[in-house]
Parts: structure tokens; sequence; C-alpha cells
């Protein structure tokens, strides 16, 4: 009994718990609902993350090619003459950043290219980095500035990332990945480093009339660089020749707002040691300088070079431009449009804007388009008038040195001048086939796309057209 009333009692007090806490709970609740809103609208709820320490990843796998280190690097008693010399420095932009563009590595040593320039009389260190980002350390390589923008560094095995700074130890904050040019021979027999392409003139006329000129020359791979950005219809031809194959983009930025004609260099030095055992001869010419042989074709003449030949010459004329190019690929009316069609006053051929087709791996010092030193055993030719030529569709609008055809010179010696008809022909074809296929675009059709996926999503999503009507799926 005793127990049962214990029991009950038990049973009585549990209830009345429940009961007051229920009723308690009810009153609170209103309160503290507000109470809670308030409360969780200021509490910040904290998630531990558990960051990489990229320390503690798998060791990198080094591949044979990469797993060399050397003490030294090549040719450097070559270097330090023409250093003496006072050769291959170029004293501009004073403040710019010491930052890294790119870098290559070759059997020798590692080439980095930045965008800055420093005397070479200053000490600069080359940084090695794993591919995991972590430094290698105690490998620290102390070199100088040369030429122009670059820096040899010496090979480290295993380095996949590096940069260049002014101590041995301060904090690293740009790396580049190192590009392999370690290869048995060149993947190209020539290409061209096709100028800077920058400002706010759609140029996507000229570089597919150069590129078609070129490929129909031989030369099938360019390297294209762009500052900052370039205009969206533009970047879509040269994202097209990317994606067939024809070339290699490399989009340069730096922490200044403008890049344009001042940072030419800086693509010229780029595209050299891109270039490097990539490419065995690399035409140096603008988007607007077409390189035309007369007397047979460029591989064939090549053939004909002897092998101590580091770079040849050619002389070069000029089309006058008078016209802005323009700004959208319209089928219509397209042959008179194109410059080798429009353009006709040329002055005469001359070796006073010599352009050059170089080795980048017998040659160094490349300022503009002119090489002046040379491998040891290597020399420089000149090319007669009579195999080839640039030519050169030069703007008469403002732009740079612009007044060029004012000058008597010129203008008492402009004549009419195209190339052969079969060639313009030919070029025509190559030119308008390039263009419908990167610019003749179309909308999707609704009723190319399954029913059963159309009802997939809401109708906005599709961006498609019904064919029969025209009108938006929405
Ligand atoms: C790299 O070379 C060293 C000798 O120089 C050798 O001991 C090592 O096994 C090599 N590593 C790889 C990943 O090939
Ligand atoms: C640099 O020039 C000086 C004198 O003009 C000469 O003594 C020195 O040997 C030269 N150094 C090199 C590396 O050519
Ligand atoms: C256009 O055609 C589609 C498919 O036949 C149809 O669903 C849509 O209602 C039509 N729109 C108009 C405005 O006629």
């Amino acid at each position: 009994m005793t127990f049962l009333r214990g029991y009950r009692f038990r049973v009585s007090l549990v209830a009345i718990f429940i009961i007051i806490s229920l009723a308690f709970y009810q009153f609170e609740f209103v309160k503290f609902t507000k109470y809670e809103d308030e409360f969780y609208s200021k509490f910040v709820e904290i998630d531990t993350v558990m960051a990489q320490d990229p320390q503690s990843l798998l060791p990198c796998n080094v591949d044979s090619w990469n797993n060399v280190t050397l003490e030294d690097i090549s040719f450097k008693d070559v270097r330090a003459d023409w250093k003496n010399k006072s050769l291959g420095s170029w004293q501009n932009f004073e403040d710019a950043a010491l930052r890294p563009i790119s870098a290559f590595v070759y059997e020798h040593e590692i080439v980095v290219v930045t965008a800055k320039y420093i005397k070479f009389d200053k000490p600069l260190y080359c940084r090695y980095f794993d591919c995991n980002h972590v430094e290698l350390h105690g490998t620290a390589f102390q070199s100088t500035m040369f030429p122009y923008s670059a820096v040899y560094c010496a090979r480290r095995a295993g380095a996949n990332h590096i940069t260049v700074t002014r101590t041995i130890d301060e904090p690293v904050e740009f790396t580049v990945p190192i590009v392999n040019r370690v290869l048995s021979k060149p993947v190209h027999e020539i290409s061209v480093c096709v100028g800077p392409i920058y400002g706010a003139e759609s140029r996507w006329l000229e570089i597919v009339e150069t590129t078609e000129h070129h490929i129909l020359m031989g030369i099938q791979h360019f390297y294209f660089t762009v500052f900052n950005q370039v205009d969206t219809y533009t970047r879509r031809l040269l994202d097209d020749y990317e994606q067939s194959g024809n070339a290699k983009v490399t989009v340069i930025q730096t922490e200044y707002k403008h890049m344009d004609w001042m940072f030419h260099m800086m693509q010229i030095t780029d595209c050299f040691f891109r270039a490097r055992h990539h490419s065995k001869w690399i035409l140096n010419v603008d988007i607007d300088e077409r390189l035309v042989m007369t007397r047979m074709p460029l591989h064939s003449y090549l053939r004909t070079i002897p092998e101590d030949v580091g770079d040849i010459s050619f002389s070069s004329k000029r089309v006058q431009r008078t016209e802005n190019l323009p700004s959208i690929f319209t089928p219509e009316g397209f042959e008179r449009e194109v410059l080798f069609t429009k353009y006709q006053k040329t002055n005469s051929m001359s070796y006073m804007e010599m352009k050059v087709l170089l080795r980048p791996d017998k040659t160094e010092g490349l300022f503009y388009h002119w090489v002046w030193a040379r491998y040891p055993g290597f020399r420089t030719m000149m090319i007669p008038k009579t195999v080839g030529y640039v030519r050169h569709y030069r703007t008469t609008l403002p732009s740079l040195a612009a007044n060029w055809v004012k000058s008597k010179l010129v203008t008492d010696n402009l004549r009419n001048n195209r190339l052969d008809a079969r060639f313009e022909e030919k070029l025509m074809v190559a030119v308008v086939r390039r263009l419908k296929l990167v610019y003749e675009q179309r909308d999707m059709w609704c009723e190319e796309i399954p029913w059963w996926i159309l009802r997939m999503m809401e109708r906005s999503n599709y961006n498609c057209i019904w064919k029969v009507n025209g009108t938006r799926f929405a």
C-alpha cells in the first residue's frame, strides 16, 4: 500500500510538473520567440574550418626531365661581356612591382620574365617552389636582370613554380608556373611572335588577314599577346585560333591600369623566351605586318640558309591604311573591305625598317625587331629584296608616328602595288572561311531540344527561340 500510495503520489507529482512546465512553456514561448529572433539575428554561429597545410600534402612527383639541379647558368661569360658593354638594359617603369609574368625551363637554365626593369648590377634571387607551391628550402639562386626584364636562374630538381625577389628570404607575393621547354626538338619549325594587341580599336580584321596570310606562307603557329584585355569581338577570333591549335594567347596583366605601346618590349621579351626551343625560327612582326616571299616558299628558302645564321633581316614597304578598321564582320561587300584589296598606295622597299626572322636558341638581346647579340659562332644575314619583304599596312590615322606619310620622300614615291591575283584569291577564301566559322552565330532553336529536357526547368533558363515563329521560350 505504501508503495502504491507512493507510486500515485509520484505519478501526480510528475503530472503536475508536466502541466506546469507546459503552461510555463506556452507562456514563455511567446516571449521566447521574440527574444529568440533578436538573439539569433545577433548571434553568430561559428563553424570550425580545417585548412590544408601545403606542407603535409603528398610529395610531388618529379618527372625525370625535371629532376635536374645545376650549379649555374649557361653562357655566363658571354652575357657578362654584353653587360660590360652596357647592352641589354632598359631603365623604365621605375616604381613597378617586381612581378614575374612567365617562366620557362630549358636544358641549361630557367628564365623568368618579369614586368619590371632593374639594372643588372643589382642582385636578385630566384626562388623555387614545388608542385604544391611549397618553397624548395635552401635552393635560392643569386642572379641579375638580363637581358631587359628577364632573369636567368639555375635549374632546380622538382621546381614547378618560381619567382624573383630582391632579397634571399623576403615573403613571396607572386609566383608563376615554369613552362617546360626541355624538348628533344622544336615543336614548330617557324612561328610568329605577333606584336602586342591592345587598345580600343577592334583589330579582328588585321588579325585574321595577317594570320591567314602567314598560314599561306607556311607559318602555322602564332604567339599572340594581349595587354590587359581586348574587345570581346576580337577575343573570339583569338580564342578560335587557340582552339584550332594555331596559337597560344598570352595575357599580360600588371598593376598598371593602361598598357599600350610603352610595354611592347615586355611582349618581345616574353615571346622570345616562350618560343626558345619551342619554335626553331620566329618571325617578329606586328599585327599589321606580313611577310611576303616572292621567289620561293619560305621553308624552301630557309633550307638554303647556312646553319650558322642566327637571324635574317627583311626589308619592308609600307602600304597606307587611311581609314578605320570595320568594327564587325558583314559578309556583304566584305571583299572590298579587306586591307589587301582596299589599300594599294605603297612606298618603295627599304632597309630602313627591317623585320627579323630569328632563331631564339642562337640569339639574345632582342631590341624590338632587331637582334643585337648572338651566341658565339652565329651571325646575321640580310635577305635580298628579290627574295621577300615585309608588307606593312600602316595606318595614317592618329597613332604612333602616324605622320610618316606626310614626308615628301614618301608622298613622291607612292605607287599602286598589290599581290598577285592567285594569291589574293587564296587569301580571300581563307579569311572568309575563318570569319564565318568565328562570327556566324545563331540562336538555339527550342525545336532542337528534346521535349522532356524542355520541361525540366523554368522556361527562361533555356535561352531558346521557336524556329517556327521566332518567339522566345519564356
Ligand atoms: C632524381 O635524381 C636523383 C639522383 O640525382 C635520384 O636519386 C632520384 O631517385 C631521382 N628521382 C626521381 C623521382 O626520378
Ligand atoms: C669588362 O670591362 C673591363 C674594362 O673595360 C675589363 O677589365 C673586364 O675584364 C671586362 N669584363 C668582362 C666580363 O668582359
Ligand atoms: C510559337 O510556337 C510555339 C511552338 O509551336 C508555341 O508553343 C508558341 O505558343 C508560339 N508562340 C507564339 C507567340 O505564337
